[in-house]
């Protein structure tokens, strides 16, 4: 066997933070150059708002990149699929006019995610004395049903038989699961639910391939390739703040594993922060505002849920969690969203390390129970006072906003790439 082919560049997109960073934007900006997109975890927990001209796209599953017309978009192995959802985006794109048909591609290996997981998530939580405040997605049962060998995958998909007698065993053991957590379930809805994933069995088989032969071509003949991640590092399975985080690695790392090409593909490492910081769900955010400023933010960066239109708690930049995000994604750079919405403040904060038990803590800790009651060390900054949406350069920002700019990439030690000034695709400016 020889080396290796292939010299098309292999981009990874992750989130730095709690999710909701903006990843959806910067990805479909990158995706001007790209000839491949590919999600490698999580399902329709995710939401990707893109917004193109005036119209808003939200996107849980398939790929931003779809925006862009002539782009194969992926879901490799490692997402969980919900066959409902999927298809209601994929049909609802294509009634908007995006073009779809032989641009979508979904791994043979992808675990499904069916009706019944939604019902598991729901009683879960409802049963659980700590709650995780998860999406309701069924995200945590798909990737339990994966980890236990009892999932359904796509590839079982194209033998009716074998997806029938799979489906009829899951049907079986939710029901089991949700006697024991003394849960009641409308017993309609799901068996229309389960009807509907049945029907739309042929209609995955069709679309299956094998990813990471697929990328790895593409790769081979100089195509480029982006890795588009859900969530954040701060949801990650093994190095988040669990157990309030997601069932998958939403880390760099995962995207090899998740779309089955080697490591080794990966050129490019970019981590998306917001200018400030943001988390939907329970567990600790050591820089959360006061319920005024709390308020402010949330009106000021319309914080609200993709998926669940639930409020996001906001707090300051985290220097903390992004130099670990740094570390744990080996990033090549670093893209700074919504710089724009702290335009109007007259002060801004970011935080440099943590007082907890009358320590300084500067490196991320494993005991998110000990977070809970972390101080943040505040560093203030002047609030530049002055739109920054026109910027395109970096040079045309505020001296403030570059101060800013310039601490962040300092305290994460990963070089700014990209900063991005608004919703518009146009609003972006790209450094070096
Ligand atoms: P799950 O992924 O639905 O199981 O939810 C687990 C945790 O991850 C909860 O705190 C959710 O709010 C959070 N979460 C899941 N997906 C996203 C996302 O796309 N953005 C932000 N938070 C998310």
């Amino acid at each position: 066997m020889g080396q290796r082919s292939g010299s098309g560049r292999c981009t990874v997109v992750v989130g730095c933070q709690w999710g909701d960073e903006g990843k959806g934007k910067i990805v479909d900006v990158l995706a001007e150059g790209v000839d491949v997109v590919a999600r490698y975890q999580g399902g329709a927990n995710a939401g990707h708002t893109v917004h193109v001209g005036d119209e808003e796209f939200i996107l849980h599953q398939i790929p931003s990149g779809i925006l862009h017309g002539d782009r194969r978009c992926l879901l490799g192995n490692g997402v969980v699929l919900d066959l409902l959802q999927f298809f209601e985006e994929h049909d609802a794109l294509r009634e908007r006019g995006i073009e779809v048909d032989g641009h979508v591609g979904v791994s043979l290996r992808a675990h499904l995610l069916l009706p019944y997981h939604r019902v598991l998530d729901r009683a879960s939580e409802a049963g659980a004395r700590e709650k995780i405040g998860t999406t309701g997605r069924g995200i945590g049962p798909a990737y339990e049903d994966k980890a236990g060998r009892r999932g359904i995958r796509v590839a079982d998909a194209a033998d009716s038989h074998r997806f029938e007698a799979l489906l009829a065993e899951g049907v079986q053991r939710a029901r089991l699961h949700l006697e024991r957590l003394d849960q009641t379930v409308d017993e309609a809805a799901l068996e229309e639910a389960l009807e509907a994933s049945r029907a739309l069995r042929g209609r995955i088989a069709e679309l299956a391939v094998d990813t990471g032969l697929e990328i790895d071509r593409a790769l081979a003949r100089g195509e480029n390739v982006l890795l588009e991640g859900a969530q954040g590092t701060a949801l990650d399975l093994d190095h988040g703040t669990y157990p309030f985080v997601t069932s998958s690695n939403t880390t760099a790392a995962a995207a090899a594993t998740g779309t089955g090409i080697g490591p080794t593909r990966i050129t490019d490492v970019l981590g998306v922060v917001k200018a400030y910081t943001t988390r939907v769900g329970n567990g600790p955010l050591p820089t959360g505002f006061d319920p005024a400023m709390d308020e402010r933010m949330r009106e000021l960066g319309g914080e609200f849920g993709a998926t669940t239109g639930r409020p996001r708690r906001c707090g300051w930049f985290d220097a903390v969690l992004a130099r670990h995000a740094a570390r744990v994604n080996g990033l090549t750079g670093l893209a700074v969203t919504k710089l724009d919405v702290l335009d109007s403040l007259d002060e801004i904060q970011l935080c440099t390390g943590y007082r907890m038990g009358g320590e300084l803590v500067e490196e991320f800790p494993a005991d998110t129970f000990g977070l809970e009651d972390a101080q943040p060390v505040l560093e203030s900054h002047p609030g530049w006072k002055a739109p920054t949406t026109e910027a395109r350069r970096l040079e045309d920002l505020p001296s403030g906003a570059r101060a800013y700019l310039d601490r962040i990439e300092e305290l994460t030690g990963a070089p700014t790439r990209m900063v991005s000034v608004g919703t518009r695709r146009s609003q972006i400016i790209r450094v070096g």
